[in-house]
Formats: C-alpha cells, structure tokens, sequence
C-alpha cells in the first residue's frame, strides 16, 4: 500500500439546488462555512497535500477557507467550467502528477464525516473504495449496484437509473479513497453521455472493476456522517440533527441539564461543565466554555466566549468574544463585546454594556450604563445611568477607574479620564478632568467639593 496520503476536495459548484446568490461550500453550519468543516476532518488525518477544487465564486472559497486554517498543505486547484465531478476531480491531475500516493476524495457538501470514519477506510488497500451507507430515503444519490456475488458493480446516479436501480437503498456516499496514478488512468476514460451531460466520478470505480482491479465498498452505519447537504431543507435538518448530538452529549457526557433542549443551539466546540443549568432559547456559539454549576436563564446568547464556574446570566443577556469569571453575575438584559472582561465576583444588571473594559474584582454595575475602554478596579460601585462618553467623534479614549470608586448616578465621565481610587462622584457629575484619589467630586463641570478620607 502507498504510505502517503493526498486528499482532494470538491468544492467548485454552485449548489443549484440551493437557490442561492452563494456557493453552496460557504453555507453554514454549527456557524461555519461548510468548506472547513471538511477541511478541518481533512488536515487532522495528516496528509502530504490537500487539494481544494474550486470554480464557482473561487475567491470566496479560497477566503473562507484561508480564514480559518493557515496551513500550508492546503492548496486550491482551479475547475474552469464546472463539467462534473469526474471533471473537477481531472483539474487536479497536473498537481498530482507523479504522485505515489493514496487519494482521499472528500465533498465540500458532505461536512459531517468523522475522522475516524475515513481512518478505517484508509486501511483497506485496493484501487478504489467506496464509502457507502444504507438510507431509509436514498433519493438524489447514487446508488452503489452490488454483483450478485454482493460486490461492487457499478454506480448509477438518480437521473441514470432504471426502477429497479431506485429501488437500492446503499448510496455513494462521493467519498472514495484511490490509488492516485490508477484514478488518473481510468479518469481519461469516463464520457459525458448521461442523463445529465456531466463527467461523473462515480464511473471510475466501474472503469476499475472492469480493468480487474480491486473495487471495494466501505458499508458504514452512521447516515449523518454522510449525509450530503443538497439544499436548504437538508441543510437544516443537518442542523437540527447536529445540534440534537451535541446537546445529547453534554446531557450523558458532560452532566449539562436543559430545561429544553429541542429550543437551545450550542455550537458542537463549545464545552460546559458539570451541574451547569441552561433553560429555553439560550444560544451558544463558537468555541465558548462554560465552567460548572452556572446558571443560563432563557433568551441568552453567548458567543466566542469564557464563562467561569459558578456564574449566573440572567435572562436575555448577549455576550459575545468577553470573559466571565467564577461567580459573576450578568443581566437581565446585559451586553458585553469586544473583549469585555468580568473579575470573579462582579456584577452587571439590567441595561448594562460593557465593551473593550475590564470590571475588577467584586465590582458593581447593575443598572442603565455604559462602560467602554474602561479600567475598572476592585470593590468599585458604578451608579446607575453611568456613561463613559469615551468617542469624541474621531477617536475612542479610555475611562481608568480605581478601586473602592463609588461612581454617583447618571455621572458622565469624559474620556480620557482617571477616577482616583477611593474616590465618589455626585450624581448627575459631568467629570471631564481627572479625580484625585479619595476625594468626592459633583457638578456640571465636576469639581473637588471634599476630601473624603486620607490618602494612605
Ligand atoms: C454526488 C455523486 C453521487 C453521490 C453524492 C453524495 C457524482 C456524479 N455523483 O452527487 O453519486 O451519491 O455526490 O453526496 O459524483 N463539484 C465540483 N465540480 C463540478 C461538480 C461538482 O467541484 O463540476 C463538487 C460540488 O461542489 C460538491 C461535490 O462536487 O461539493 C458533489 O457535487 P454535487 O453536484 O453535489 O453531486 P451530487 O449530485 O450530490
Ligand atoms: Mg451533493
């Protein structure tokens, strides 16, 4: 057997059946594009080389998946005209030239093949495998015709195929596994004449077969895996189904509760600790972690983000690329973005931001209040109405903010500026210089009224 491996994907159509201004590849799911999704099974298998086929909205493609992975194995091959796939996988026949290699071929479509999967397939040597699987609903595949012997024959494509050819519920899965050079030969030999005019891969194996070289299938049990995603109602079953999983495993796995699984989405690289509770409607995307024994009230979302142990989100909160440490407590009804971060033991309430700031330990926000490039200490109390005015229209300017602060409410603090600590504003303060630690400033310019304790 060739010890190395190339793999070639195939993702230059458009996905017609989409209905779509987009290439079908930069569809999401699980809140990718579906392109890495493949991509990603495909460099965990460690290969010499990964060839990218691309044709329709190439550049888009070649970006999307550039944004993701920055690994120089991956390389884009261009299809001109999109003439099938027999076609597509040909445009790829220079950069493997010469090649002694084992040629995995992946679907850009069919996003949820499990590495481990494709490792067994890899074992058996042979000119070609197939990886097939049986369906409940084979429609719009191929179907993987057996010699009465039970071995491979032929594939036939839906619109090719006689009644009693329907009538096969084992599909091609458009994952195979070739000798490089043996592929190429037989490629030079498929022809277009078919229902649909189109240069199908899934002749070669047939070529082989007749050629006497060894044609095997790989008969896997797992529909999901190899499920392809064709148009839109296939797209969000796969959602639904991938979600259901997901949920599933941190339910047995993990020790998640859901009040309501069917109405939550967590994103399959999230990952949350033991005897963490999550009620309807809460969304989790990205690679969020969430620690243990936290509590995610209903309408919540959270995305690209860490979540400590022990915290509580009150309901409707969005929290997206920020951190929570252990025993926060968030909303309802908060924000925090742009690498917001909340000490252990802070709060933030109702109708609060926090966007590019750090709220220190033990620390208060809990009503009506914006807090953006903003430093702030330990033990401080923002009082409600708050605003850092940090953008004077051309640039954003930081608020600092010591410890023990207690910030009056509906103070407005005019970046750049820096609250000393121990130090309290008036309510209705309009701070626009800084404040000396432990002193008590109110009015409209603020101004020094006292000193409140000794500076030490
Ligand atoms: C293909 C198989 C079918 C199999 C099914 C599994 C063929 C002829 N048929 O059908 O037997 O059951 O996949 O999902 O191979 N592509 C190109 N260039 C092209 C045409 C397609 O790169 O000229 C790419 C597409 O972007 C897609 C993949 O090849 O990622 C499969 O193409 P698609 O049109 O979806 O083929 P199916 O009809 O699903
Ligand atoms: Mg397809």
């Amino acid at each position: 057997m060739n010890s190395e491996l190339d793999i070639l994907i195939l993702a230059a159509g458009l996905g017609t059946r989409m209905r779509s201004g987009k290439a079908k590849v930069l569809h999401h799911l699980d809140g990718r594009p579906l392109i890495t999704h493949v991509c990603e099974t495909a460099a965990n298998l460690d290969p010499e080389n990964i060839f990218v086929v691309v044709g329709h909205q190439a550049e888009e493609v070649t970006a999307a998946v550039n944004a993701e992975f920055n690994d120089p194995r991956i390389k884009f091959v261009r299809q001109e005209k999109m003439l099938g796939t027999g076609d597509a996988v040909a445009s790829a026949r220079e950069a493997l030239s010469g090649r002694d290699s084992r040629l995995l071929v992946l679907s850009g479509d069919v996003p949820l093949i499990n590495e481990q999967t494709l490792r067994s397939l890899l074992e058996t040597p042979s000119a070609a495998t197939i990886l097939t699987v049986t369906l409940h609903d084979p429609t719009g595949y191929g179907r993987v015709i057996r010699s009465e012997e039970g071995k491979f024959d032929r594939i036939v494509e839906q619109k090719d195929a006689s009644p009693d050819e329907l009538a096969v519920k084992e599909i091609n899965s458009g994952i195979y596994c070739f000798d490089t050079g043996k592929l190429f030969a037989a490629l030079s030999k498929i022809s277009n004449h078919n229902a649909q005019g189109e240069y199908y891969l899934t002749d070669v194996p047939g070529i082989l077969r007749q050629e006497g070289e060894t044609v095997r299938l790989f008969l896997h049990n797992d529909p999901l895996e190899i499920e392809g995603v064709n148009d839109r109602r296939q797209l969000a079953e796969m959602e639904t189904r991938l979600r259901a999983r997901t949920i599933e495993k941190l339910m047995l796995d993990a020790g998640v509760t859901f009040t309501d699984p069917s109405s939550v989405y967590v994103s399959s690289r999230a990952v949350i600790g033991r005897d963490t509770v999550i009620y309807q409607n809460v969304t989790i995307e990205g690679s969020t972690t969430i620690g243990e024994n936290c509590v995610i009230r209903p309408g919540t979302r959270i995305s690209a983000s860490k979540v400590g142990s022990s915290v509580e989100i009150r309901d409707n909160c969005l929290i997206a690329d920020s951190t929570v440490n252990d025993n926060c407590v968030v909303g309802p009804m908060a924000q925090l973005r742009g690498g917001a971060e909340m000490a252990e033991n802070s709060h933030v309430g109702n109708f609060v931001e926090l966007k590019k700031t750090r709220l220190g330990k033990g620390s208060k926000a809990n009503h009506l209040t914006y807090l953006g490039d903003a430093t702030i200490g330990e033990k401080t109390n923002i009082g409600a109405g708050t605003i850092t005015c940090n953008y004077d229209g051309t640039h954003k300017h930081p608020t600092t903010i010591g410890d023990n602060v207690k910030i009056g409410s509906d103070t407005m603090l005019v970046a750049p500026v820096i609250v000393g600590d121990g130090a309290a504003t008036g309510a209705g303060s309009v701070v626009t210089k800084d404040v000396p630690a432990n002193s008590l400033v109110a009015g409209v310019p603020a101004k020094v009224k006292k000193v409140v304790a000794k500076e030490s």
